[in-house]
């Protein structure tokens, strides 16, 4: 493995696919193809009324439980909202944080974002903070600039010592449920970046243990030059998380890679 001190992640972020009925079919169909693999570790993100149905489907196996999402307040009048501890409850163990379709569809921002992701961290649940640009904004250049201002607010007030807790996940808008992927090369000079400014903020040794993730249409079939890429530690699935087959294919292809 190129990223000899950093374990592949590959999290399955469902969206909103998936009863609890279908979640666990899933969940079930993951479970058996998958074995018990542990060079890998594997998240699948359901949506909230899954949780607790695939929560239990996967308990005996090395696969772990996200969220989609997550309020930062503790508990109160946020009619619609799920608590931190809500989550834990259910054996959560990941909160997916700032997904783009979050950002553009429901307003959120990164001053909210960076209190998720505070919030989950004070409560043992590692946030997969999300940041990437628009077309608009790759085509004039602003790429590193707005990736880069991302992850500094969203992770204003991150100790050193949660650095470890922390994963963060490179999604190109444009790439997102589109079928046109960033190529390697794009993904893992935005990815270094990243890494770059995790640097600034978390001191290298630190920054060296953070997983970046990389998001937007990735696939068993082009799962594998991504994986490759330095620093580049694993993929947030949509669409090929769907289905257990395409699912276990990218987790193989990082099996593969980590030897
Ligand atoms: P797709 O894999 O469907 O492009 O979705 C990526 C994503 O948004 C994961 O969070």
């Amino acid at each position: 493995m190129s990223n000899s001190s950093r374990k592949y992640l590959i999290a399955g972020n469902w969206k909103m696919n998936k009863n609890a009925t279908e979640g666990v079919e899933l969940a079930e169909d993951i479970v058996s193809q998958l074995g018990s693999k542990t060079s890998v570790g594997v998240v699948v993100c359901p949506p909230y009324t899954a949780l607790e149905s695939v929560g239990k489907a996967i308990s005996e196996s090395n696969i772990q439980l996200g969220s989609q999402n997550m309020n930062p307040e503790a508990s109160g009048a946020y009619t619609g909202e799920i608590s931190a501890e809500m989550l834990r409850s259910l054996f959560v163990t990941h909160a997916i944080l700032g997904h783009s379709e979050r950002r553009a569809l429901f307003h959120e921002n990164d001053a909210f974002i960076n209190k998720k992701v505070l919030a989950a961290l004070a409560n043992n649940l590692r946030p997969i903070l999300c940041v990437g640009e628009t077309l608009e904004e790759r085509e004039s250049n602003k790429t590193i600039d707005i990736v880069s201002a991302q992850i500094r607010k969203g992770l204003e007030g991150v100790g050193e010592d949660q650095a470890e807790n922390i994963v963060v996940a490179y999604e190109p808008v444009w790439a997102i449920g589109t079928g046109k992927t960033a190529t390697p090369e794009m993904a893992q000079e935005v990815h270094a970046a990243i890494r770059k400014v995790l640097s600034e903020l978390l001191g290298e040794e630190k920054a060296d243990k953070v997983r970046i993730l990389y998001g937007g249409s990735m696939k068993p079939e082009n799962a594998p030059e991504l994986l490759a890429q330095p620093d580049i530690d694993g993929g947030l699935i949509g669409g090929a998380a769907l289905t257990a087959r395409s699912f276990v294919g990218i987790v193989e292809a990082a099996a593969e890679l980590a030897g």
